[in-house]
This record gives C-alpha cells, sequence and structure tokens, in this order.
C-alpha cells in the first residue's frame, strides 16, 4: 500500500471524512516518522492535521506511552479552556492509536508554527523555558502514580553508571585500551553525577511529571513574534525530577558547539544561553520549587552532561548498538565532547549556581 492510502485509512481511522488532499513529509525531528496531512473541508476550507508513524524500536511501550500522554494533554486541555493545545484524536473505539502490521499511527491537531533545531537568538531560548516551565507547572497537580514509567531507571545515574562499568568490564568491542581517560574521568565525578539520584532516593527531592526531551526543537513558536505556542513531543513523560528537564535543555541549548563536535576547545557552556533559557523557566516555576531543587539546578545540568557521556563511552565499548552513528568515532567524540563541556560546566558552577538565584529572586518578585 502506498503512504497516500495509508495516511488516508489512518485519517479514516481517526474518524476525519473530509476530502483528502495530499500529505507533506516534516523533516524536522529524528526519531519518529511526521506528516502533515492536509483535507478540504465542506465550506472548501483546508484543514491539516499531523500523523506520526511511533518508531516501536525506541519507544517499546507505545501503548504504555500513548496512554501517559493521552492523559497528560487533557490534564493540559481541561486547564486551559479555548485555548491552543495539543490533541491527540480517538479512534471509533476512543484509542488514540492505530496499528497496521508493524506501522503504529497517531493523529494530533496540526498547529502553523517555526520549530528552531539550534538557536542564538535569547528571546527564543527565554520562550523555551517558559513553555517547559509552564508545562511542568500545567501538571503540578497531576497525580504520577497515573503515569507508566516507560522507559524504566531513564535517569537513574547510579543504574546508568552500572551499566557503563559493565560495558567496560566487558570490552565487546575491544575499545576499552583507548578510552582510559575518558573511564577515568568519569569515574572521578561519579559521586557527583549521581547527586540527583541519590537525594531523591533519600525523599529530598519531589518527583514531579517531567518532559524528558526539552530540546528547543520540542517547542512550537509563533511564526509572528516568537512566542512559545506549546510543548510538543511527549513521548518520554514520565515521573522525574525538576532538575532533569532544566539540565538536559542546558546540556543541549546552551552548549557552544553541537553534540558532537570534534573541536573540544570549542566546547562549553554559554552563559548568556543558560540565563536566558534560566530565566523563562524559573519564571513559571521558582515558586514551586524546594529549596533543595533550587539549590541543585545548576548541579543538575553537569550531573545530565555526565549521565549522558556514560552512555556515549558505555556504547562505543559495546560496538554502537544503541546510538546510530555515521563513523567508527562518533560515540567516542560525543563522549569526548560532553566530558568537554562537563568540565567547563563545573568551572562554571559558581556562576551559574549564582544565576539562579538571581533569577529565582526576580521571579518571587514579580509576583
Ligand atoms: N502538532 C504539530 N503541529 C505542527 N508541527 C508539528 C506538530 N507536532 C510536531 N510538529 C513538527 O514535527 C517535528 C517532529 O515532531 P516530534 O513530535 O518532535 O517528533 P520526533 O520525536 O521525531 O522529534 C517537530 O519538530 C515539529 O517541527
Ligand atoms: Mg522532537
Amino acid at each position: 500500500m502506498d503512504l497516500h492510502q495509508r495516511l488516508l485509512e489512518v485519517s479514516r481511522g481517526f474518524r476525519i471524512d473530509y476530502e483528502y488532499l495530499g500529505y507533506e513529509t516534516i523533516q524536522m525531528g529524528n526519531v519518529n516518522r511526521t506528516y502533515k496531512v492536509n483535507f478540504r473541508m465542506p465550506d472548501g476550507m483546508p484543514k491539516s492535521f499531523l500523523v506520526q508513524n511511533v518508531n516501536t524500536y525506541a519507544f517499546r511501550n507505545p501503548v504504555g506511552l500513548m496512554e501517559n500522554i493521552d492523559k497528560v494533554t487533557e490534564h493540559i486541555r481541561a486547564k486551559k479552556p479555548g485555548q491552543l493545545a495539543l490533541h491527540f484524536h480517538h479512534t471509533a473505539q476512543r484509542k488514540t492509536y492505530i496499528v497496521d502490521g508493524k506501522n503504529f499511527w497517531r493523529m494530533t491537531n496540526y498547529v502553523p508554527s517555526v520549530t528552531y533545531n539550534t538557536v542564538t537568538d535569547l528571546k527564543v531560548v527565554r520562550n523555551a523555558g517558559k513553555a517547559f516551565g509552564e508545562f511542568q507547572m500545567d501538571l503540578a497537580d497531576f497525580d504520577i502514580s497515573e503515569l507508566t514509567e516507560t522507559i524504566p531507571g531513564f535517569h537513574n545515574t547510579r543504574q546508568r553508571y552500572e551499566n557503563f562499568l559493565q560495558a567496560v568490564r566487558e570490552d565487546k568491542a575491544g575499545r576499552a585500551c583507548q578510552v582510559q581517560e575518558e573511564i577515568d574521568y568519569l569515574l572521578s565525578v561519579q559521586d557527583l553525577a549521581c547527586t540527583l539520584t541519590d537525594l531523591q532516593q533519600q525523599g529530598k527531592l519531589p518527583l514531579r511529571v517531567t518532559h524528558n526531551d526539552t530540546k528547543i526543537n520540542n517547542v512550537l513558536f509563533s511564526p509572528e513574534d516568537n512566542s512559545a505556542m506549546i510543548v510538543i513531543d511527549l513521548d518520554t513523560v514520565m515521573p522525574g525530577l525538576m532538575g532533569h528537564d532544566f539540565g538536559d535543555a542546558i546540556r543541549f541549548a546552551a552548549n557552544f558547539v553541537e553534540e558532537d563536535c570534534s573541536e573540544y576547545e570549542k566546547v562549553g557552556v554559554n552563559l548568556e544561553v543558560f540565563r536566558a533559557f534560566a530565566e523563562g523557566f524559573l519564571s513559571k516555576t521558582a515558586q514551586t520549587m524546594t529549596s533543595q531543587e533550587i539549590d541543585t539546578l545548576a548541579l543538575s545540568c553537569f550531573v545530565l552532561t555526565v549521565e549522558l557521556a556514560t552512555r556515549f563511552l558505555a556504547d562505543y565499548l559495546d560496538g554502537d548498538l544503541y546510538f546510530k552513528t555515521n563513523y567508527p568515532e562518533h560515540n567516542l567524540v560525543r563522549t569526548r565532547c560532553q566530558i568537554a563541556l562537563a568540565k567547563d560546566m563545573y568551572k562554571h558552577l559558581p556562576e551559574m549556581e549564582q544565576i539562579v538565584r538571581d533569577c529565582v529572586e526576580a521571579a518571587k518578585a514579580v509576583k
């Protein structure tokens, strides 16, 4: 069956009966396959929907994932009647997905908007911070026991270290001898990197609903004024810590270079971007954060960066089984880039902590 036919059948399955006009493939995003599907309504007006073919290799529990997404999006929608919100369509059987062979389909409203893979405009960064902060606040009263942990131990840093150490011991691809320096560094910062995990296990940091993929390209912006419209890509919504969302956003957006840049001397945390994101995020969240959350927020950036380094290096040692690689040393370059970023973040930790305190104070003064 060709893709036109499939998308048409999927749309009909989600009870869209308008005249089918065609589809466009959306290139942004690199996990799922995403299409804008276009229709004409009886009054002649065009209407589009967003259809995704979910990557069930990356997401092993797509049904649990869709249940999480449906609960979370409906919770947000109920809070903002009349406002723009992400909404997943249901089939006649009240399901938010259609399985056809190996394909797993879902459909949402299409939001005319712009997305950015990388940003230098601090206003856009600040707005992204606001959007992710607001997302957490919209879900502050959501009962997390209703969510399935679709990827168990996603940010359990102790567990990530266990996996990394196992990869070192097994040395499946015979590469451990080349990376002793990286192994030594990661071991030397193990306890610091496990701060969030340990505090959470001691009950000192609250579990919240977290997005867990807080890249800027998961925010839709208004083409008119670059204000943030909505947060999308909720595949990894799970119980987590506030620092996971904040730290990962900074790790990704505030690096001077791309995540796999091999010019390690250029790697580092851009404090202007850090400040802009923190301003936006904390303007929404500061009021409800605990003092432990505030105190560990800057450190969370270091934690998330080291955690990812352990995953890249483990995969390199295993022979590149998990992350897609474009050349043999790709995972090693990624590891070195994350280590360089972690070292730079550690050096600038006092400044980052000061910025967080300033933003918290400013946010509290406004309210
Ligand atoms: N509801 C939507 N309206 C308009 N564009 C969207 C919508 N959802 C996703 N997109 C676009 O599709 C891209 C990929 O979607 P996303 O859900 O982030 O997939 P992936 O998991 O592959 O990153 C987004 O970066 C955005 O440009
Ligand atoms: Mg995405």
